[in-house]
């Protein structure tokens, strides 16, 4: 079974609707490969630019978070009937800036996502460890907490991203022998949750701190299926570059 890859960018909180535009405007200028999935994830703010500029070009767009509920008294929220509304066709849930500044929980997250995904939105459903958990040798039983949500969601409409908390943001990455063996072991969980069959077909990102120096070695790895990218999806070169590392690969792969 051959997954396609994908390279995701979660801006975080960059980038405002004119700073969006020029990034997309020079993405789209681009040459791009056909045989890697892109898809980019803005701030709420600049969805509606964004999926202007996007109709049509093959660039995915995705929403940084979304409620559990279609409407109602939930002041700052966003729903996916809204994301919908845009056109928006993924969304990034449980990343753990949000589960460590807001207050996201594994329930918090699963709601999120299984809603989502009723509202045929796509997934891309962040766990990882911490630094502590890892030197205390808790790795596998925070992932297996965490991927305890995932048997409930629609494996076709789902994309697993590993990131190790310690590696996001810090210029310190994962080796890709960690990487893979984190990758496995997920594939290992969900193949136990919805069966082997669809366990093969989710997509695993990796993220945390992928740059274009080291984004072919990591998603050379056979259960790393691409990236979430932050700092370096900010400027299109590095954007591209992380791209065209996957395209490479993938082109090995089917030749
Ligand atoms: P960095 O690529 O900046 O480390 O961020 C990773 C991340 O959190 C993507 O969601």
């Amino acid at each position: 079974m051959v997954r396609r890859y994908l390279v995701a960018g979660n801006w975080k909180m960059h980038k405002g609707v004119s700073e969006t535009t020029a990034f997309l405007e020079q993405l789209l200028a681009a040459k791009r490969p056909r045989n890697v999935d892109v898809v980019v994830c803005p701030p709420y703010i600049s969805l509606p630019a964004a999926a202007m500029l996007l109709t049509r070009s093959g660039i995915g767009l995705g929403a940084q978070n979304v409620h559990w509920e279609s409407s109602g008294a939930f002041t700052g929220e966003i729903s996916a009937p809204m994301l919908r509304d845009l056109e928006v066709g993924w969304v990034i849930v449980g990343h753990s800036e949000r589960r460590a500044l807001f207050g996201e929980t594994d329930e918090t997250a699963a709601k999120r996502a299984r809603r989502a995904q009723d509202e045929e939105l796509t997934v891309i459903f962040c766990l990882g460890e911490t630094l502590e958990e890892r030197e205390a040798g808790a790795t596998m039983d925070v992932l297996r907490r965490q991927a305890g949500v995932l048997g409930d969601l629609d494996p076709a409409k789902l994309v697993v991203a590993y990131e190790p908390i310690w590696a996001i943001g810090t210029g310190r990455t994962a080796t890709p022998a960690q990487a893979q063996e984190a990758h496995a072991f997920l594939r290992a969980e969900l193949a136990g949750q919805l069966g082997q069959e669809a366990a093969n077909t989710v997509r695993i990102l990796y993220g945390g701190s992928v740059k274009p120096a080291n984004a072919a070695e990591l998603f050379s790895q056979p259960d790393v299926d691409g990236g979430l990218i932050g700092g370096a999806s900010l400027d299109v070169p590095s954007f591209s570059a992380i791209i065209r590392a996957a395209a490479h690969l993938a082109a090995g792969e089917s030749s």
